[in-house]
């Protein structure tokens, strides 16, 4: 694995305040890296020192082994992104704006406008004034815009704020399509552990602009917990069946039945517990622990092992 974008010791201090404290991390190429984190916790900070919307602290960031602090043009020209919302001209089509766009970079050919304009799937609309697009028409564009200079990394800031379920899953897709068709590096941030679970390969965790974890998505998923909502009759009795096969495992009545912690291995068994002792099964639901129960999980952890 190659890596592209290295952060090493990043610190941001903002009027004697430490917003970024100390961040470093790796990003390879034909990766998805998930920045995670709630609001306030420093993720469009760090994204926009990586693509060079602010000067850093102390530390460094590298790109493509360029350093964003002594060789800057070199380090941004491998960066595509979207922070904040992307400049358009709205009473232009998205074609012109695409056009304009590409005068900014050398040797963006008409094919390459073409070829952005389908991945990103506008092609149907893209000679329509950008005024009269919807949000994930904009969105798109503003996919296309920075891909048009074929960026090593792509970085988007929050991609899926405001978008239908048709968009994120859209979204979604290109970001896989990207890491895994052009090897690109992609960073995204978000505050939704259930989006990043889908988009990425790995998360760095950040809270209080400190780097708190960086897992691979598979493992972090896998440490989760999950509860299952059981609906079940009765109640009461599956209850103390429950307690007296798996003594040590979190359970207790909810507002449709029971609510357990349980390893997914375990539900076969539990369902044949209870159709044994004549419990009636309407329903089982996974419910995926909340980001919020996630992070307070990783947090105490953490604050475990530091204090030994
Ligand atoms: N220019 C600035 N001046 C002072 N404080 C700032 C500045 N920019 C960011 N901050 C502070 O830094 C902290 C991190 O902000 P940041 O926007 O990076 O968080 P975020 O993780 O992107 O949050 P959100 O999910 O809400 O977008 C916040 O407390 C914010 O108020
Ligand atoms: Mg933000």
């Amino acid at each position: 694995m190659e890596t592209i974008v290295e952060l090493k010791n990043v610190t941001k201090v903002i009027k004697g305040r430490t917003i970024i404290d100390n961040i470093s991390f790796q990003v390879n190429k034909g990766e998805v890296f998930g920045f995670l984190g709630p609001n306030g916790a420093g993720k469009t900070t760090t994204i926009r020192m990586i693509v060079g919307l602010m000067g850093i602290t102390s530390g460094d960031i590298t790109i493509g082994g360029a350093s964003i602090k002594t060789q800057f043009e070199d380090a941004v020209g491998h960066v595509g992104a979207i922070v904040e919302n992307p400049e358009m001209y709205k009473f232009l089509t998205g074609y012109q704006n695409l056009v304009h766009y590409a005068r900014m970079s050398k040797g963006i050919t008409k094919e390459k406008i073409t070829e952005t304009i389908e991945l990103v799937g506008l092609t149907e609309r893209i000679n329509d004034k950008v005024k009269t697009y919807s949000l994930g028409m904009r969105q798109r564009l503003g996919l296309a815009q920075c891909l048009l200079h074929d960026p090593a990394v792509l970085i988007l800031d929050e991609p899926t704020n405001g978008l239908d379920p048709a968009g994120i899953r859209e979204i979604r897709d290109y970001v896989r399509l990207l890491a895994r068709e052009k090897n690109m590096a992609v960073i995204v941030s978000s505050h939704l552990l259930s989006e990043m679970e889908m988009m990425c390969d790995r998360i760095g965790i950040i809270q209080n602009g400190r780097l708190i974890d960086v897992q691979h998505m598979k493992e972090f998923v896998h440490n989760t917990e999950v509860t299952y909502e059981l609906e079940v009759v009765p109640s009461e009795s599956a209850l103390s069946l429950i307690k007296t096969n798996y003594p040590n495992v979190r359970a207790n009545l909810s507002r449709n039945g029971i609510s357990v912690e349980l390893p997914k291995e375990e539900i076969p068994n539990l369902v044949k517990t209870f159709v044994a002792n004549e419990i009636q099964i309407f329903g089982i639901k996974e419910v995926a622990k909340t980001l919020e129960d996630r992070f307070l999980e990783v947090t105490a952890e953490k604050g475990a092992a530091q204090h030994g």
